[in-house]
C-alpha cells in the first residue's frame, strides 16, 4: 500500500512515517513535483487539513494524510489559530525556524494580559483522503501558558514562548523526542495509527 503523506517538509514526513510504524510504501509531495498547491484557506484546522488530504489525494490517486497545526491563545480569541504561519503577512516557508516576529507580535498584543489570563493550546488536525472522500480526521492538543519573552533555543515557530503544562518548560527547551511524545502532532498521529489500521483491514 502506498501513501502520500501530503508535505515537503522532510522532517513532518520523518516524524509521520516513524510514529505510524506501519509497514506502508510511504511518499510525500517532493516525489510529485507536478502537483497545484492547495491553498490553506478554512477557517479551522480541520477544514484546512481535509482540503489538502482531498486536494492531493485527487491528484497523486493516492490515499493523502494531511496535517494542520497552530497555537491558540485564549487572551487572542483564539489567534494567531489558523494564520499562526502568516500572523505578521507572509507564510514563512522554513518552519524549521522560531519565528520571532510572530512571536514579537504575540508578546506586544498581551503586554497587559495577566499570567492567570495567558492559557494556549498548539492544535493539531490530521485527515485521511482517499480520491473520493475523507477517510478520518483526528484532532491532538497540548496545553500551556503564553511566557513574557523567548526561552529556549531549540524548536520553530512559536516553542520559545509556549510554557507546556506540568513540564515548566518551553517547548524551545525540551528535547524534540520529549516534544514529540507531549506534542499535538504526537497525540494527533497516536489517535491516527489505529484508525489507519483498520480502515486498511478492510482493503
Ligand atoms: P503548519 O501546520 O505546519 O503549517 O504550521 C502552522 C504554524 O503553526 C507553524 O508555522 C508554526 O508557526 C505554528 N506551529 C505549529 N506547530 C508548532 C509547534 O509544534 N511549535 C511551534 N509552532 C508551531
Amino acid at each position: 500500500m502506498k501513501i502520500l503523506i501530503a508535505t515537503t517538509n522532510p522532517g513532518k514526513m520523518a516524524e509521520l512515517s516513524s510514529m505510524l510504524d506501519l509497514d506502508i510504501d510511504w511518499c510525500s509531495l517532493s516525489d510529485f513535483p507536478n502537483t497545484t498547491e492547495v491553498e490553506e484557506d478554512g477557517q479551522t484546522f480541520t477544514e484546512n487539513a481535509r482540503k489538502k488530504a482531498l486536494g492531493y489525494a485527487k491528484q497523486t490517486g493516492l490515499w493523502a494524510i494531511a496535517d494542520d497545526s497552530g497555537l491558540v491563545i485564549d487572551a487572542l480569541d483564539g489567534a494567531p489559530g489558523v494564520h499562526s504561519a502568516r500572523f505578521c503577512g507572509a507564510k514563512d516557508k522554513n518552519r524549521t525556524l522560531i519565528d520571532h516576529r510572530n512571536i514579537a507580535k504575540v508578546l506586544d498584543l498581551m503586554k497587559n494580559t495577566p499570567a492567570e489570563e495567558r492559557t494556549a493550546r498548539f492544535v493539531c488536525c490530521l485527515c485521511l483522503a482517499s480520491p473520493d472522500e475523507v477517510l478520518f480526521e483526528t484532532k491532538g492538543t497540548v496545553e500551556g501558558m503564553i511566557t513574557t519573552e523567548e526561552i529556549g533555543q531549540g524548536g520553530f515557530g512559536y516553542d520559545p514562548i509556549f510554557m507546556v503544562k506540568d513540564l515548566g518548560q518551553t517547548a524551545a527547551q525540551l528535547p524534540p523526542d520529549q516534544k514529540n511524545q507531549v506534542s499535538h502532532r504526537g497525540n494527533a498521529i497516536k489517535k491516527l495509527k489505529p484508525l489507519l489500521i483498520t480502515q486498511l483491514l478492510k482493503i
